[in-house]
């Protein structure tokens, strides 16, 4: 039995593109991703997410698995274009329909289902329109996330508006390696801002028709550090942790913007032009999650290396800040292992809103798995990933932090986005040929520590 407190709430995770599959079925219109993944060389193995795990069909097994495991909340996105195939106006029956059955199934096995209302599958009608870029898809999002909830609302109590809206805004319309894949610089901070108004307005919207709903945002927070106690690498962790951090969580917590990062981005005047958004964006949450997977170590400019060109384009106004190996060990996708930066970011909500209830959203690792000759998977080093975090979260909590869960990134093996499907995240095995799931050993260690 765990030592952790009995309400804790203990999960995986997933997202519709990344798993669905049936892209084109039962009236699901075109996304940002379906578009993306058919541009040459955005994705490095050239796949896209029209089959994925084919989730759509056998999510039922799916949540079987997840709840055979001893887990009891699924956090899982809806899909935009399911539901409104073209963004905005007719809704798709079919669509909510699906949703519908996961959340009952969900609920047959004693899972509390946990919905994202976008994990970055914007439908390609309204990227027509101008996307994130545009105030006008800040208030479609409004739309689709009333139509949605309303429909659902008896069987979904908890709700998350975003995930991780640095990516969709500086990962997309700023360096240009996620859909849409547009390199404006500094100019994919307004997709930021029109995301984190998308944002309110829905929680603004559903509060007042739902009071009884639990409502939430994650956002993807990084442990920043500097090299040594320099000035100039104090102000490289200034401008990194404004860029990643601040950014979102001062708007949304504060009400306010950070002023340097404005400053260094030239964004003042555009957004001064709309500090009455910010009243908006600062609606109160009943909780925050956070997705914790690494942390930078940075360094100003010096002689010696310098972030790669992807990592410099994703920080405008930042180019010349390096970031460190410190040589600790790093996942398959080159991220460096640092358990103890969970608690550093957990704090960082809890300096802004004490007491706010916070979620670890997302955590987990990608490793290269080796299918043994009998079908198991022995994922040593995923299960020490693993390991060190949830130890981690002992820690935030026994320093009092108001940590209430935990999901594992991710159920099972994916679609991960740029890097397609050669990057393995799951608790669970997937062979893309059979769609046959197995169980990894960090699964396994997952089901004894909730057990
Ligand atoms: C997060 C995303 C998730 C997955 C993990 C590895 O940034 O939210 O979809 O790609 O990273």
């Amino acid at each position: 039995m765990s030592d952790f407190p009995d309400d804790f709430v203990w999960g995986a995770a997933t997202a519709s593109y990344q798993i669905e599959g049936a892209a084109t079925e039962d009236g699901r219109g075109p996304s940002i991703w379906d578009t993306f993944a058919r541009v040459p060389g955005a994705i490095v193995d050239g796949s896209n997410g029209d089959v994925a795990d084919d989730h759509y069909h056998r999510y039922a097994e799916d949540i079987a698995l997840l709840a055979s495991l001893g887990l009891t909340a699924y956090r899982f996105s809806i899909s935009w274009s399911r539901v409104l195939p073209t963004g905005s106006g007719a809704v798709n029956q079919a669509g909510l329909d699906f949703y519908r059955r996961i959340a009952e199934t969900c609920r047959e096995h004693g899972v509390t289902p946990y919905a994202t209302l976008y994990h970055w599958d914007l439908p390609q009608p309204l990227e027509d329109a101008g996307g994130w870029l545009v105030r006008e898809t800040a208030e479609r999002f409004r739309d689709y996330a009333v139509t949605t909830v309303n429909a659902l609302a008896d069987v979904i109590t908890n709700w998350t508006t975003l995930n991780e809206p640095w990516c969709s805004s500086l990962l997309g319309y700023g360096a240009g390696v996620h859909a849409p894949g547009l390199t404006l610089g500094s100019e994919s901070l307004h997709a930021a801002h029109h995301l984190l108004l998308g944002h309110g307005l829905a929680v603004q919207a559903l509060r007042a028709q739902h009071p009884e709903l639990s409502l939430g945002i994650t956002v993807n927070l990084y442990s920043i550090r500097p090299a040594s106690d320099s000035e100039l690498d104090l102000d490289a962790v200034r401008r990194v942790d404004g860029l990643q951090n601040r950014l979102f969580l001062d708007p949304l917590l504060l009400g306010a913007y950070p002023a340097d990062v404005l400053a260094d981005t030239g964004t003042g005047d555009w957004f001064a032009e709309r500090s009455a958004d910010l009243a908006v964006i600062a609606t109160p949450l009943d909780f925050l999650g956070i997705n914790y997977y690494s942390r930078h170590t940075v360094a100003g400019p010096a002689d010696g290396v310098f972030a790669d060109p992807a990592q410099a384009s994703m920080l405008p106004g930042s180019e010349r800040i390096a970031f460190v190996d410190t040589g600790a060990p790093k996942t398959d996708m080159g991220w460096e292992v640092h358990p103890d930066g969970l608690v550093d970011v957990v704090e960082l909500v809890h300096d802004r809103a004490p007491g706010l209830p916070v979620l670890i959203t997302e955590n987990g690792a990608a490793y290269v798995d080796v299918v043994e000759p009998d079908g198991s998977v022995s994922d040593v080093e995923r299960r020490q990933y693993f390991e060190g975090h949830v130890e981690a979260c002992r820690e935030a909590i026994r320093r009092g932090l108001p940590l209430r869960g935990y999901f594992a990134w991710s159920l099972l093996d994916n679609y991960e986005w740029a890097f397609g499907y050669t990057k393995r995240f799951g608790i669970v095995y997937v062979d893309y040929e059979t769609q046959v799931r197995t169980v990894k050993a960090s699964g396994q260690w997952f089901a004894e520590l909730v057990g």
